[in-house]
């Protein structure tokens, strides 16, 4: 399938923004319990805005506004810079969801500061038109911001040489925190990267499993990760044999309840059910979080403890036999629901919303990031590890696709050969945490095991995208709340190194 590139690259980035289903009916009947919108940090933080080059490396053609927070309520002299590098989304989701750094200011008498990416949120280079001259939007030119940004805050709040600055990010946050230690160390004295995955790309040595997001989807239904006995069967019977692509379109509109206005045509149906409820598996496996959680959902709904557990219970018994046709339709239906009828108030389905215009400019934005530089990755299917259709990795024809999506040639090696692999890191890199949730599909792609005795790597059961940034909750595991204590050891004892004592 040629779309599955797509589709799939605009994961990372869904990840953290997901895009607003403002399409669906009845969003405004909240009918839980939990307050859907609990107040954000933001209203702790002053909004400053800082001028940038528009080009770091070239003679620029002008300067922007990049946005920029900062909470300097629990900064003492001498106390470091906790530094959030903002990725591909309005810089207020990270404000008001890095739990981490807000929990731990305190103690550290840290000063707080979250840098709004460029192109995104309203760090606008070109704020008429804000898709126009995308070769300025480059991870090179996102860090020499932050680089730039830092430089003058270490000014203003005097900074001396041994004052620690420390990186925070998450998803493609972390793979930024964790370039930032490896190319800027004298700028970042250390990061800690949650569910970064920075070992997704061709010609890393040893190279990542190109499957890895799919098995990582496909480890969520199983029993191991605490899923019905049957719902990975039942899974298969719609990804690996696409059995919703021969049915015929009349009863998988009755049985999967779709809107009498959706307009799929009767062609393209059967894909697009099998797209739509492999969103819906992807969205609950990074959000399979140990308690309820609104992150998901973008603070529009709450999604229940381990949706994805939630969602197989539909799919517990053997639904596979050719008999029980009807019922695995229902089954899927309803799996799908536990992600898309959060409000418990659909009355029918909807295959594909229409996008709103924000997350429309933030997925041609992130597929530009995907086909220049960030070329993840994604193969799936050619055994049996993963529940997917057969479309194994070709570089070739991905980097084709993008030419023809996006008039661009992806710079396929790009971060192997700006930053080496895991061999190289071991031996001139240091002081970065990566973390990674069991859950999170993204876990495969990124580091799992300690590089260094200053490269420490820790994978946390249960968790799923990166669990550990966000505000403690009752709900937290003994895991998570152990990969924090280990994340901010780590950070004082660099703080402490800096310092030199
Ligand atoms: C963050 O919290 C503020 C309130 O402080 C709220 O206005 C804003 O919408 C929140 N942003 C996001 C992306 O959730
Ligand atoms: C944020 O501000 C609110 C209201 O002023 C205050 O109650 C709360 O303690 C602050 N939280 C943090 C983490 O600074
Ligand atoms: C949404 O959930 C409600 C409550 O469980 C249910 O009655 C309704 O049929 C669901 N809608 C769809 C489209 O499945
Ligand atoms: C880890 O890397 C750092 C930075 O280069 C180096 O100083 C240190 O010796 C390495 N440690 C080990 C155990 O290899």
């Amino acid at each position: 399938m040629r779309y599955t590139l797509l589709l799939l690259s605009l994961l990372l980035h869904v990840s953290l923004s997901h895009p607003i289903r403002s399409a669906f009916p009845s969003r405004t009947q909240k009918s839980h319990a939990v307050p859907l919108h609990t107040p954000g940090m933001v209203v702790n933080c002053t909004e400053y805005f800082f001028e940038q080059q528009i080009d770091h490396f070239a003679p620029s053609p002008g300067t922007y506004q990049q946005r920029y927070f900062v909470n300097s309520e629990y900064y003492t002299p001498g106390g470091p810079m906790f530094f959030y590098l903002g990725n591909e989304a309005d810089v207020t989701l990270y404000v008001n969801a890095t739990g981490l750094i807000w929990e731990n200011a305190e103690e550290f008498g840290a000063l707080i500061v979250f840098a709004e990416h460029r192109y995104y949120g309203v760090s606008q280079l070109f704020p008429e038109d804000p898709l126009s001259n995308l070769q300025y939007l480059s991870t090179e030119q996102a860090l020499m911001d932050y680089v730039t940004l830092i430089s003058t805050l270490k000014s203003t709040y005097s900074f001396s040489s041994t004052d620690s600055v420390i990186g925070f990010g998450g998803s493609y946050g972390g793979m930024l925190a964790s370039w930032a230690r490896m190319k800027y160390p004298h700028v970042w004295d250390g990061a800690i990267a949650g569910s970064a995955p920075i070992v997704s790309f061709e010609d890393m040595t040893p190279g990542v499993d190109p499957n890895f997001y799919a098995e990582g989807v496909t480890y969520d239904v199983t029993t191991a990760a605490g899923a019905s006995e049957f719902c990975e069967a039942n899974l298969r019977k719609a990804f690996a044999d696409t059995a919703l692509t021969t049915l015929d379109p009349s009863t998988l509109r009755s049985a999967l309840q779709l809107c009498d206005d959706d307009d799929t045509s009767d062609d393209d149906i059967g894909w697009s059910a099998t797209f739509w409820l492999n969103e819906a598996l992807s969205y609950m496996a990074m959000g399979n979080f140990p308690y309820p959680s609104t992150y998901i959902l973008n603070g529009d709904g709450v999604l229940p403890a381990f949706p994805v557990r939630v969602a197989c219970e539909y799919l517990s018994e053997d639904l596979t036999r050719d008999d029980k046709i009807d019922e695995w339709l229902i089954g899927l239906s309803n799996f799908a629901g536990v992600y898309y009828n959060y409000t418990s108030t659909l009355t029918c389905n909807k295959l594909s919303s229409p996008v709103n215009r924000e997350s429309e400019i933030v997925n041609t934005l992130w597929n530009y990031q995907y086909c220049s530089q960030i070329f993840q990755l994604f193969g799936q299917g050619d055994d049996e590890s993963d529940m997917f259709w057969d479309a194994p990795w070709d570089g070739d024809a991905s980097a084709q696709s993008c030419v023809e999506s996006n008039g661009i040639y992806p710079d396929r090696s790009h971060f192997a050969l700006s930053y080496g692999n895991k061999a190289d890191w071991a031996r001139e890199a240091s002081n970065i945490v990566w973390s990674q949730g069991e859950y999170d599909p993204w876990r495969g792609g990124g580091v799992q095991e300690d590089l260094n005795d200053s490269l420490i790597a820790v994978v946390i059961g249960e968790a799923a995208h990166h669990l550990d940034l966000f505000f403690s909750h009752e709900g937290d595991t003994d895991e998570v709340i152990a990969a924090r204590k280990l994340e901010m050891d780590n950070v004082r004892k660099w703080i402490r190194e800096k310092r030199g004592n």
